[in-house]
């Protein structure tokens, strides 16, 4: 929750992760990871896995340890998820303004495919972007970049 707060005007609350975390077992339709240094949590991210695209819902590394490649870790391991659960794509809204997390996401091949305005406390806008093709050779080879091998 700590993380949380200071990574987003609008964080979740502790119940929207105690919902989003049961549904990993009860729908099996969420995965959730968490970045750990010995025993301190440094960040999170998860999925909403539908029916062919795996959905991006939160992704936060804390601001100290940014910087690090955290991020771009916590994002391969949601991609390797992704293709062991048969999904064809990522999806993800992040806000306009936030040009570090989009070039985060243009690393792993994503692209805008929209904008969802005022998205964003019906105030800021979203970029819609899209990683297509990530049961392909050339996705794993991003991932194995960041560490994280799949089958190829
Ligand atoms: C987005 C976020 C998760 C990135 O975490 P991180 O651990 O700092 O990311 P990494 O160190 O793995 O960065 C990987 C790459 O992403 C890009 N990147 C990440 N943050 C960046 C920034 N502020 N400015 C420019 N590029 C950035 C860089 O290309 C970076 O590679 P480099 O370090 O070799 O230059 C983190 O900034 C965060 O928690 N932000 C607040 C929450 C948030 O906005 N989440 C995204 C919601 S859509």
């Amino acid at each position: 929750m700590e993380i949380e707060r200071v990574s987003y005007p609008r964080p979740w609350s502790e119940n929207v992760f105690r919902a989003e975390i049961d549904r990993v077992t009860t729908h099996a339709d969420r995965y959730y990871v968490a970045a750990t240094l010995g025993r301190r949590l440094v960040g999170y991210a998860g999925l909403l896995l539908a029916v062919d695209d795996a959905h991006v819902t939160n992704i936060a590394v804390s601001p100290a340890y940014r910087h690090h490649g955290v991020g771009a870790r916590l994002l391969a391991d949601l991609g390797a998820q992704a293709r062991r659960r048969g999904m064809a794509s990522m999806t993800l809204e992040v806000r306009v303004s936030n040009v570090g997390a989009q070039r985060l996401y243009e690393s792993f091949g994503f692209e805008t495919a929209g904008i969802r305005q005022k998205y964003y406390e019906n105030v800021d806008d979203a970029l819609v972007m899209w990683r297509y093709g990530i049961a392909e050779a050339d996705f794993a080879a991003v991932l194995a970049r960041h560490g994280v091998e799949v089958d190829r």
